[in-house]
C-alpha cells in the first residue's frame, strides 16, 4: 500500500529499510525522503513503522 504519494513510497520500501539497518524512524524518513514534500504522510508512515517493529 502506498503510504507516501509525493515520493510513492508503499510500506514495503519502509519494512525494506529497517530490515537493511535504519535503526530509527528518523533513519527511514532520512534515506526514504519520507514526508519530505507535503509531510500529510508522516503519521501514517509512523505507524507502519512502529507496527513492523513491534511483530519483531
Ligand atoms: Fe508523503 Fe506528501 S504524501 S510527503
Amino acid at each position: 500500500m502506498y503510504v507516501c504519494l509525493c515520493k510513492g513510497i508503499t510500506d514495503k520500501h519502509i519494512r525494506d529499510a529497517v530490515d537493511a539497518g535504519a535503526g530509527s524512524f528518523r533513519e527511514v524518513r532520512r534515506q526514504l525522503e519520507l514526508a519530505s514534500q507535503c509531510g500529510k504522510c508522516g503519521s501514517l508512515a509512523r505507524n507502519v513503522y512502529d507496527s513492523y517493529l513491534a511483530n519483531f
